[in-house]
């Protein structure tokens, strides 16, 4: 039976959420015993056994080293002597089954196109374009950049890099064509797959057009691969002759088989960038057994995915939680996958209840972002739709507050699905911390305990644990498969940004509490890292941007809490003397950040300052200028402008 110990918004970590009658469909085949008894190594052994399909089965559990300042990878190693193929895995295992002609995915565009893909559909696209990428001469341990909407064709060419051995880095279709540049450069792709454009919210979103002023200054893209999906006419899509070919031509030209590449278990599988503490978005390695092992199981532990169910992870294929839960752990578990291309609100804000009830989905997987935006939208375009198919409510990417959590398990799940909520990073490759539904109770606002193989705790400063109910720095205690390996080109900033706080231990850059049952509640990031409705964004990132503009002197951003996106970024700038200020500069940044990045990177709010306050070492107060934007100091942020208010209060920091 359920039982709500509180009130709704009377929420303490005493508030306990069990479904008695929700049964899990899918059995946990997991040796407690290994796992609970430290044996982590061994336990995710028996697991990649268990999960994968492979052409060596691996004997080893894991080598490792804690790595240290000047050491170089390889330092870890996880089931060292297995060989196997992720598109073999998630695709040709498979189609050896009865899931041969089953649904794989099934994907609905803007404008409302439906395409569906079997898994036999899948092997076949997938060997051609592997044979596409061989013949435009990409090989094991080439870069291939992917700058894609959420159409299919993403899951083929990811799995198509993933069947020869080749490293797929796949780039957000909202970034910029200067965001595209840089990412290309770091990882040195030889080819960048493209679209003529993608729709969002009724526009089209012009990806062959950001991608050629991208390749303007991207010396290493021979070749370039465009998907034509009509959104403009094709004879209007300039195609660079030489360099430019159109998908459908090349998967005509290609000999339909391609055998998948043995890979060892840690050859690399792909480079996903993140934002991090410094300017630098950093290339996170991830490697080919580990990843899938953590994925594939994970998949199966937390959202219970079975055969007969319709599962929809909202995320773009441009972060993480799109490679390791819409493509790479859905697909290992052989299930069949929604995928929708646009916006929430197009035509009308119910379109994924609309979705939701005509595709039957039973999982959906989203961030708190949307749901408390449908939350302010109201349950109104809730109620159009018979929601009855689901049966289990994920979330992801920032903390979901008590208030967002209740109301998805009330509305959208009619207090019969278990709503989990899944703490990861780009980092740790798979979920971390998340109940197991039918098996973990549930409190609102917590992501519950740590999953069997991994061992978090809560650090104060000085490494030592706090006491329940405390907070302080979220750790994982050892090593797990799925990590990421190294920043691509950058070891050394690998070692120092997630191993040397707490030597041995990976430091995960957020803070946490963990009650006296042993949940986790996180609490949001302890370095300079906003969290932009569930997307990461560097402070330093948007300030080195924006002294780039002739107009800016210096530059501060920092997060300021919001109600819908968790936080925003608000940007303080002192103007150059000898910049004639005029009424438009504000606008005028806003945008330009937005063409250097992207329009999630748009700043909520820009203030103007005579200085900007700083400590005697010379350092930004960025304390204070989050009090600032949070309305706490001073109630009306535009006194900001007066420097005297600003000295004031800087003094009365340095007092503390
Ligand atoms: O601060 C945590 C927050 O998102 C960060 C990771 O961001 P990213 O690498 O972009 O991956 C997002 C999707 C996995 C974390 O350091 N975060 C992610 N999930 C949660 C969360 N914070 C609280 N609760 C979560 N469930």
């Amino acid at each position: 039976m359920e039982q709500e110990k509180r009130s709704a918004l009377d929420f303490s970590s005493d508030v306990v959420i069990q479904l008695d009658h929700w049964q899990r469909r899918t059995p946990l085949q997991i040796d407690f015993r290994d796992s609970a008894q430290g044996n982590h190594a061994q336990f995710w052994l028996h697991i990649a056994q268990q999960y994968l399909t492979w052409i060596v089965p691996p004997t080893r559990a894991l080598r490792w080293q804690p790595p240290q300042s000047g050491s170089k990878p390889p330092w870890v190693e996880w089931f060292g002597d297995g060989e196997l193929n992720v598109a073999e895995n998630c695709v040709d295992r498979h189609i050896r089954t009865w899931r041969r002609n089953k649904a794989a995915i099934i994907w609905e565009s803007e404008p409302g196109d439906v395409r569906v893909l079997t898994y036999f559909d899948l092997y076949r696209q997938v060997q051609r374009f592997a044979n596409v990428l061989l013949g435009l001469g990409v090989r094991k341990g080439d870069r291939v950049t992917i700058y894609l909407p959420m159409i299919p064709e993403a899951a083929v060419a990811m799995l198509a890099c993933a069947r020869i051995g080749a490293i797929h880095s796949v780039v957000f279709g909202g970034f910029s064509a200067e965001a595209l540049r840089e990412r290309i450069n770091d990882s040195q792709s030889s080819v960048l797959i493209t679209a003529d454009g993608g729709w969002r919210r009724g526009s089209i979103v012009p990806l062959k057009r950001n991608a050629d002023q991208a390749l303007e200054q991207c010396p290493s893209v021979r070749h370039v691969v465009v998907i034509h999906r009509g959104v403009e006419d094709a004879t209007h899509v300039p195609m660079q002759s030489g360099r430019d070919q159109w998908w459908h031509r090349l998967m005509e030209e290609v000999p339909p088989s391609c055998p998948p590449e043995p890979m060892e278990s840690e050859d690399p599988l792909f480079i996903l960038y993140t934002s991090g503490t410094t300017g630098k978005p950093k290339g996170q390695l991830h490697t080919t057994a580990g990843y899938l092992t953590g994925v594939a199981a994970t998949t199966q532990w937390v959202f219970d995915l079975a055969d007969e169910d319709v599962y929809w992870c909202t995320a773009d294929i441009g972060w993480i939680t799109g490679h390791s839960y819409v493509i790479y752990g859905p697909l290992a578990n052989g299930a069949t996958v929604f995928m929708y291309e646009g916006a929430p609100d197009y035509p009308d804000r119910d379109r994924w209840w609309a979705l939701v009830e005509k595709y039957g989905v039973t999982i959906l997987y989203t961030a708190p972002t949307a749901i408390r935006t449908m939350m302010r939208w109201g349950e109104e375009y809730v109620r159009r739709h018979n929601l009855e198919s689901l049966r289990l409510l994920g979330s992801v990417g920032e903390p979901i507050n008590p208030e967002a959590w209740l109301w998805y398990w009330e509305n959208i799940g009619g207090k019969r699905c278990p709503v989990v909520d899944t703490w990861w990073q780009t980092e740790t490759g798979c979920i971390v911390i998340a109940p197991l539904p039918g098996i973990t109770p549930l409190k609102p606002g917590s992501a519950t305990r740590p999953l069997p193989g991994f061992r978090a705790s809560v650090l104060d400063d000085s490494g030592d644990r706090v006491t329940p109910g405390r907070r302080g720095y979220l750790v994982l205690e050892h090593p797990w498969p799925a990590m990421s390996r190294t920043i691509w080109g950058d070891h050394a900033r690998y070692v120092e940004t997630y191993w040397s706080r707490f030597p041995g231990k990976y430091f995960t850059g957020d803070a946490a509490t963990c009650d006296r049952d042993g949940y986790y509640w996180l609490l949001g990031r302890t370095d300079d890292v906003l969290n932009v409705a569930g997307h990461r964004l560097s402070t330093m990132e948007l300030e080195s941007i924006l002294v780039e503009h002739p107009a800016v002197a210096e530059a501060a951003v920092i997060g300021r809490t919001d109600a819908v996106k968790g936080q925003v970024p608000v940007a303080f700038i002192t103007v150059r003397e000898s910049f004639p200020m005029h009424a438009g500069l504000a606008d005028e940044l806003k945008d330009y950040v937005v063409e250097r990045i992207g329009a999630l990177a748009r700043p909520a709010e820009v203030h103007f300052t005579a200085e900007l306050p700083k400590t005697r070492s010379g350092k930004i107060m960025r304390r204070l200028l989050r009090d600032i934007a949070e309305g706490h100091v001073l109630g009306d942020t535009t006194t900001l402008a007066d420097p005297g208010v600003v000295k004031h209060l800087v003094q009365l920091y340095r007092e503390e």
